[in-house]
């Protein structure tokens, strides 16, 4: 790809090193990102989080949300700059009433019967999300002044991940009330998912319009899923909103994680249609190279307590990684969300071995 941007010394979008990987390219050393990079295991993020005064306060203060998104990149030249929002925002935005209780996590509305769906307001997203389409606009704006080889990357829930929040309204080990409703009442839960199917496109689409450079989709809870129920309530609605955003963005790749999804991430993936996959900790990479089209990008998979840990075992642990996916389109990435309680040195010894090839 050559670099035909009309500012010298700045790569073209399409040169990113981020979007080349997406797009097929087996890219060394490859790019690299971590989920949940912006947080409280930074000092700098402690102190706007406490300025902006509450975590959904922060999501729709688009200043104050554009610079954490921009924090890991200032200290760590990450490639990807992820959107400082969260899956739950498109919940808020439909209308359900949502707070971040400290030590508790999201708390929710609990939403069980057709009358709740019904209430859900698909026709205000774009209106409430505003915001947080206002923050992609003047994250990507910062990226091109100062980090102009980081790629944006938006993002949403997917649809059982964000169903299963909106019926159990709460974080929970098993969502026992989410996947009896599933199976209990099929056409009410289908009612649901169609709802987020077509707000979640909706949804991603303006971030694009907004800046976004590629888009992920958060399946975290896909895993709890027997096959069928995954094939129904994971791959079916993911392939639609895939297929929405590719028919408006042909060329804005599309990561999946199917969090914890086992052997069924080849079905995932080719009849999804993703650009790229998420690999979790429990995923072994050569597991998923094998199950996966060559073209498609591999994402992952340390474990973010390796990360907690640094040293040695990071080092090895990395280093598998990286021995597994070269010569392969591969994205660097945690396995899940970045702990709290990671040193940010151990971040940037990471940032170092990844840097080096391995
Ligand atoms: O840095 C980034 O990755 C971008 C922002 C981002 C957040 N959440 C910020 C956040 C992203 C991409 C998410 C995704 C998300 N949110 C997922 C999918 C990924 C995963 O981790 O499985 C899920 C399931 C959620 C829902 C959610 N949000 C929970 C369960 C919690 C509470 C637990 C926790 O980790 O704190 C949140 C809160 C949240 N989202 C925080 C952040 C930085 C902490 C809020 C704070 O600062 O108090």
């Amino acid at each position: 790809m050559s670099a035909t941007g009309t500012n010298p010394g700045e790569p073209a979008t399409g040169a990113k090193p981020l979007l080349r990987a997406l797009g097929g390219e087996a890219v060394w050393p490859p790019p690299m990102w971590l989920m949940r990079q912006a947080g409280r295991y930074l000092p700098e993020y402690r102190a706007v989080r406490e300025q902006a005064g509450g975590f959904i306060a922060l999501c729709t203060n688009p200043e104050l949300a554009a610079e954490v998104t921009i924090q890991p990149i200032r200290r760590y030249g990450m490639d990807g700059a992820i959107l400082f929002s969260d899956i739950l925002m498109v919940p808020w935005a439909l209308g359900q009433d949502l707070r971040f209780a400290e030590g508790e996590g999201p708390v929710l509305a609990p939403l069980r019967d057709a009358a709740g769906i019904a209430a859900l307001q698909p026709s205000m997203l774009r209106s409430r999300a505003a915001p947080i389409f206002e923050t992609v606009r003047q994250t990507r704006a910062m990226l091109a002044a100062a980090h102009p080889r980081t790629a944006l990357i938006g993002f949403a829930g997917s649809p059982w991940t964000v169903a299963a929040y909106m019926v159990e309204g709460h974080g929970s080990r098993d969502f026992h009330t989410a996947r009896g409703l599933a199976f209990g009442d099929p056409n009410l839960f289908g009612r649901l998912i169609r709802t987020l199917v077509e707000s979640t496109t909706d949804y991603l689409l303006a971030q694009i319009e907004a800046g976004a450079e590629a888009v992920m989709l958060f399946d975290s809870w896909a895993g709890m899923l027997p096959p069928g129920q995954f094939r129904r309530w994971v791959i079916e609605p993911t392939a639609l909103i895939v297929r929405a955003v590719k028919r408006a963005h042909p060329a804005i790749p599309v990561i999946g994680f199917p969090r914890l999804a086992g052997p069924l991430i080849g079905e995932y993936v080719t009849r999804t249609g993703v650009n790229a996959v998420a690999m979790d900790t429990a995923m072994d990479p050569r597991f998923a190279a094998q199950a996966v089209p060559p073209n498609v990008a591999l994402q992952g998979n340390l474990d973010p307590l390796a990360l907690v840990a640094g040293g040695v075992a990071l080092e090895t642990e990395a280093r598998q990684i990286l021995a597994a996916m070269r010569g392969r389109p591969f994205v660097f990435n945690l396995g899940h969300g970045i702990e709290k309680i990671t040193p940010p040195e151990h971040v940037a010894q990471l940032v170092r071995l990844v840097r080096s090839g391995g």
